[in-house]
C-alpha cells in the first residue's frame, strides 16, 4: 500500500513534516510513505490555466495522488484555517473531471505551537474534501499542540504519545484503504 504524505508547510524545519517524518518511520508492515513537494506549484490563476493548462508540479503532483493508494495530510493551522499553500495546490489538483482525489481515502493529523494543535484547520479540511469527494478517516483524530516540546532539534518527533497517535492513525488508515478498495 503506497501512501502520499502531503505537508501544509513549506518551512524547513516544520513540525508537520517532522509528523510526516515520523509517519514514515510507524508505517505498519506492507504500507510505505513518500512526500510529495508542493513548494514549487505557482498560485492558482485561471489564466493561466487557460493558456498552458497544468503547470508542470501540478501535472506531477496529480500524478502522485492518482498512483497513491491513499493520502496522509500534515497541515499546520493559520489564522484558524487552511494554510494558503496548501489550500492552492489542492485547488489545482481538483480542477477537471479527472481530478485524482475522487474516491481517495485519506487521513489527516497536525501540529502546533498552540495547545489545540489544529483543529480548526482539520474542520476546514475536512469541509473542502467532501466536495472533491476525497474520503477521510473520521477517527482516530491527531492534534499535537505544544509541538516545540515534543521535536528535537533535528527535526525528530521523540514525544512517544504522539508518535502512538500516529501509529494508531496508520494503522486505521490501512484497515480503512482496505475497506474502500474492497468496495470499489
Ligand atoms: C500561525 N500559527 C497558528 N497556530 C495555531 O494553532 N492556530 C492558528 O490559527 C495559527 N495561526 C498562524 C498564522 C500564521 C500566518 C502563522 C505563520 C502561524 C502558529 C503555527 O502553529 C506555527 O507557526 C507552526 O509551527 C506551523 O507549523 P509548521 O510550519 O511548524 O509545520
Amino acid at each position: 500500500m503506497h501512501v502520499l504524505g502531503i505537508c501544509g508547510s513549506l518551512r524547513r524545519a516544520s513540525y508537520n513534516r517532522a509528523l510526516l517524518r515520523a509517519a514514515i518511520e510507524l508505517a505498519p508492515e506492507g504500507m510505505s510513505i513518500e512526500i510529495a513537494e508542493i513548494r514549487d506549484v505557482p498560485l492558482y490563476d485561471g489564466d493561466l490555466e487557460a493558456e498552458i493548462g497544468f503547470p508542470e508540479p501540478v501535472l506531477r503532483l496529480r500524478e502522485q495522488i492518482r498512483s497513491a493508494d491513499a493520502l496522509l495530510f500534515a497541515t499546520p493551522e493559520y489564522n484558524c484555517g487552511l494554510p494558503g499553500v496548501l489550500k492552492n495546490a489542492i485547488d489545482w489538483v481538483s480542477r477537471g473531471a479527472d481530478q485524482p482525489f475522487h474516491d481517495k481515502p485519506a487521513a489527516m493529523m497536525g501540529a502546533s505551537l498552540a495547545t489545540l494543535g489544529t483543529v480548526r484547520a482539520q474542520v476546514a479540511l475536512r469541509q473542502t474534501a467532501v466536495y472533491l469527494n476525497l474520503h477521510f478517516l473520521q477517527r482516530p483524530e491527531v492534534f499535537i499542540g505544544r509541538a516545540q516540546e515534543k521535536v528535537d532539534a533535528d527535526g525528530r518527533l521523540y514525544e512517544e504519545r504522539s508518535r502512538q497517535q500516529i501509529e494508531r492513525l496508520l494503522v486505521a488508515l490501512q484497515g480503512w484503504t482496505r475497506r474502500l478498495q474492497r468496495d470499489e
